[in-house]
């Protein structure tokens, strides 16, 4: 076992239905023992280290220890297309991101791209995430392989098309079901049931219908399979496929026509939503995954929080690499603030506590995780980001005057980046080399 002792902040509950202070959760010098990757027991570092004296300590008191983030929506073959600034999406998609996608047909080069996707992952303190894949069932294989040798929780899947896209990307419905079935029988509740499949259609404008009746398929042979597209991302694109599906009523019900819309399906974007298919998510218990720096450097549109929430949607945070401009989940949480306070009334307010909500628990729901990450209680997996400011930088500053936990989480997303990361750990193995473990405590918590 092992005994850690830190400022342990996590959210126990709900900001959104209930009261963000009293679901704030931060126990200052706290203890988590941890045994074979699980928290089991979570108290003050003195009752713990009375209780279990031989265990040894991990000293982690400078900064703070959040749960590991959880990304709802990140793109594995497009990390070497973050930055393509100033382009809509279907721009964007045909001169930055899918000429980089085509490259992953070579195994060799699919091999460096997933190692270098983990890497962002692990350094932002991403320890799950829900990840678009490549349309090549082997460059899909490769990333499940390298996710499995870190041990972090990935559910993937490839990505499927059979039009509008450049020829390398496109496939058709036959090869798609068989490349599924095997890649589902491969790895689907693999790595210890810490990677998971996920059927990918990448959005319904690139997607027949022979081709979603095969995603319902894929959907339908999988026991806890889960669904990932995008939609309503952009006006130009929901336009075309208004065109391209005149039978249906909305975009939504594109997908939701071929049973793709349920409690396990993740939907991206979501920025021009109608009120019928906000109802119609939340009926169906699907959630959405909020990119803000996508839909602010892509110009989607200011996303509309309010009204999911009102009608009941599930809202959770994606990165959006690469049309997102990194990894960071802080700094998605940040824009996402930014973006509600631009809407002025028609915007939620957003406090810090709703910030780590978004980043941890809101995404471990929507992957039906919440028995296993998303906070740092007893039970759940050791999961976990340090974030310890490099002494002498301005967050470091910060972090020393916060007077309060909220107020410390706040400094945090306004002013932490990956280079704060000092330690992550999923499972209680460390992902990411954590240096001065054993250093004492300088300054006070808050
Ligand atoms: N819609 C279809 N494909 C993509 C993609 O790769 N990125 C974004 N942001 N939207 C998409
Ligand atoms: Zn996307």
């Amino acid at each position: 076992m092992t005994l850690y002792r830190a400022l342990v902040v996590d959210v126990a509950a709900n900001p959104f239905t209930t009261d963000p202070t009293a679901a704030l959760r931060a126990d200052d010098d706290c203890g988590l023992l941890v045994r074979d990757g699980r928290v089991v027991a979570r108290a003050p570092y003195a009752d713990l280290v009375r209780d279990h004296p031989d265990e040894e300590t991990v000293d982690l008191r400078e900064g703070v220890l959040l749960p590991g983030f959880v990304d709802t929506h990140v793109h594995y073959p497009q990390v070497r297309a973050i930055g393509g600034l100033g382009m809509p999406l279907l721009d964007w998609l045909r001169d930055c991101a899918l000429p980089e996608e085509a490259r992953l047909a070579d195994h060799a080069y699919a091999a460096v791209v997933a190692e270098e996707f983990l890497d962002g992952l692990v350094a932002a303190g991403t320890t799950t995430a829900l990840v678009f894949g490549s349309h090549f069932a082997d460059a899909v294989d490769t990333l499940f392989t390298a996710a499995e040798h870190r041990g972090l929780r990935i559910t993937a899947g490839q990505v499927v098309s059979d039009r509008i896209l450049r020829g390398e990307l496109l496939t058709a419905p036959e090869v798609a079901l068989s490349e599924g079935r095997k890649l589902i029988e491969r790895w689907h509740g693999a790595g210890s049931g810490r990677l998971r499949y996920a059927v990918t259609p990448r959005f319904s404008l690139s997607a027949s219908e022979p081709m979603l009746d095969v995603c319902a398929e894929l959907l339908g042979l999988t026991d806890g399979a889960w669904l990932t597209s995008h939609v309503n991302e952009n006006g130009v694109e929901v336009e075309e496929v208004r065109a391209l599906f005149p039978d249906r009523r909305d975009y939504l019900d594109t997908y939701a026509h071929h049973g793709l819309v349920g409690p396990r399906t993740v939907l991206a974007h979501n920025v021009h939503p109608t009120d019928h298919e906000l109802d119609v998510l939340a009926d169906a218990r699907a959630w959405v995954a909020h990119c803000p720096t996508s839909n602010a450097a892509l110009g989607s549109g200011l996303f509309p929080l309010r009204r999911h929430l009102e009608r009941g949607v599930g809202v959770a945070l994606g990165s959006d690499v690469g049309a997102g401009t990194g990894f960071s989940l802080v700094k998605e949480g940040l824009q996402a603030y930014f973006v509600q306070q631009l809407l002025g009334p028609a915007g939620v307010p957003l406090s810090p506590v709703h910030l780590l909500h978004l980043a941890t628990r809101a995404g471990a729901e929507a992957l039906g995780l919440s028995d296993r990450v998303g906070d740092l209680a007893a039970g759940k997996d050791f999961d976990a980001v340090w974030l310890r400011p490099a002494a002498g930088s301005t967050l470091a500053v910060n972090v020393a005057h916060a007077k309060d936990a909220s107020d410390l989480l706040a400094r945090v997303f306004a002013l932490a980046t990956p280079a704060d990361v000092a330690g992550v750990w999923a499972a209680d193995r460390p992902l990411r080399a954590s240096t001065s473990l054993a250093s004492g405590s300088s300054g006070g918590p808050y």
